[in-house]
C-alpha cells in the first residue's frame, strides 16, 4: 500500500504503533511507538531489555503485523506488502545466520539469487565488498573456518550486497570483543555513509550510539519513547557528559543511574 501522506525524506514511520503478541489481550510488547527516520539519516535505538526494541525491527521487516497505529518503510506497509521491499531492506542481527555449507562469496550473494539477479558482474561486486569489509582472499572460506567477527562482517556484505535504501543492526556487534567490535562498527558506518543508506542500530553501548548515531532514541517499557538526543546536543561544548548520564538515566527508567550502570553500558539493559 502506498502512502499518499508520507513525505519523500521520511525513510521509516512508526504512527502511534502498537503491539500485542496475544490476541486475548495480555501486556503490551509496544504500547505507543511514535517517531520518524529520516532518509539518509542514522538513529541509534537505546532502552533496556524487554521494552520493545526488537519487536520494532521485526515490525519494520515485515515479520509481524502491528495491532494498532501504522508502520511505513519507504512509502510501504512492510506487513502487507512485502514484496515491494525486498531488496530495499538490509539486516544484521547479533548472530550472523549465516549458511554453515555455503562459502562467504555464495552467503553475500543469497538476496541476490532469492531476487534471481545473480550472475557474473555481481559476483564480482559481492567479492569486492567482501574486501570493502576486509576479508579479500576469503571468498571461498567456509562459516566454520571463519572467527566471530570474520563471519560478522560476512553478514553485514551480505545485508549490503542488494545495495538496500534502509539498513537494519539488531545488537550487530553486542557479542564481539571491544577491539573487533570498534572495527567492525567504523567499516559499517563507513559503507553506509558512502551509499547515503538510511540506519535502523538497536544496541546496548551508549558508546557505539554516541559514536554513530545522528540521533539516538531512548524506548521504555513497555514499547515507547521516552526521549530523543541530536548529535548536535552532545556535540556542543560540555555536554557529552550531562547527555550520557541523562541517556543512563532514562534507559533505568527515569532513575538516578547506579553505581553499578556507572559501571559499564551493558549492565545497565
Ligand atoms: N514472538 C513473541 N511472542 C510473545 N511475546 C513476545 C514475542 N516477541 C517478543 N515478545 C515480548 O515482547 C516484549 C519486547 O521484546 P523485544 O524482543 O522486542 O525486546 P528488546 O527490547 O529487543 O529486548 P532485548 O534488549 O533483551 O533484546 C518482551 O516482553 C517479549 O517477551
Ligand atoms: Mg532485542
Amino acid at each position: 500500500m502506498e502512502s499518499a501522506t508520507m513525505p519523500h525524506d521520511v525513510a521509516i514511520a512508526f504512527d502511534h504503533v502498537a503491539k500485542r503478541f496475544s490476541r486475548t489481550g495480555g501486556p503490551a510488547a509496544i504500547s505507543d511507538l511514535d517517531f520518524r527516520v529520516r532518509t539518509g539519516e542514522h538513529v541509534c535505538v537505546v532502552g533496556r531489555t524487554g521494552c520493545g526494541k526488537s519487536t520494532s525491527v521485526n515490525l519494520i521487516l515485515g515479520l509481524t503485523p502491528a495491532s494498532a497505529g501504522r508502520v511505513d518503510v519507504l512509502g510501504v506497509d512492510p506487513y502487507r506488502d512485502f514484496k515491494r521491499l525486498r531488496g530495499r531492506i538490509g539486516c544484521v542481527f547479533q548472530s550472523d545466520r549465516l549458511l554453515p555449507w555455503r562459502t562467504a562469496l555464495d552467503n553475500v550473494l543469497m538476496p541476490l539469487e532469492v531476487l534471481h539477479a545473480r550472475n557474473a558482474r555481481t559476483e564480482s561486486e559481492a567479492a569486492d565488498l567482501l574486501a570493502k569489509v576486509g576479508l579479500a582472499g576469503y571468498e571461498h572460506a567456509h562459516p566454520h573456518e571463519l572467527s566471530g567477527g570474520m563471519r560478522q562482517r560476512v553478514a553485514i556484505a551480505r545485508a549490503l550486497i542488494t545495495r538496500p535504501d534502509v539498513l537494519i543492526a539488531d545488537e550487530a556487534f553486542g557479542h564481539l570483543d571491544e577491539v573487533t567490535a570498534a572495527a567492525l562498527r567504523a567499516d559499517f558506518q563507513r559503507i553506509a555513509k558512502a551509499q547515503g543508506q538510511t540506519v535502523y542500530q538497536i544496541t546496548h553501548s551508549l558508546d557505539e550510539a554516541l559514536l554513530l548515531a545522528d540521533r539516538i532514541l531512548v524506548f521504555d517499557r513497555p514499547g515507547r519513547v521516552a526521549g530523543e538526543f541530536a548529535r548536535a546536543q552532545w556535540e556542543a561544548g560540555g555536554a557529552r557528559q550531562p547527555v550520557r548520564e541523562t541517556l543512563r538515566s532514562l534507559i533505568a527508567g527515569g532513575e538516578a543511574p547506579s553505581l553499578q550502570a556507572v559501571a559499564g553500558d551493558r549492565q545497565v539493559a
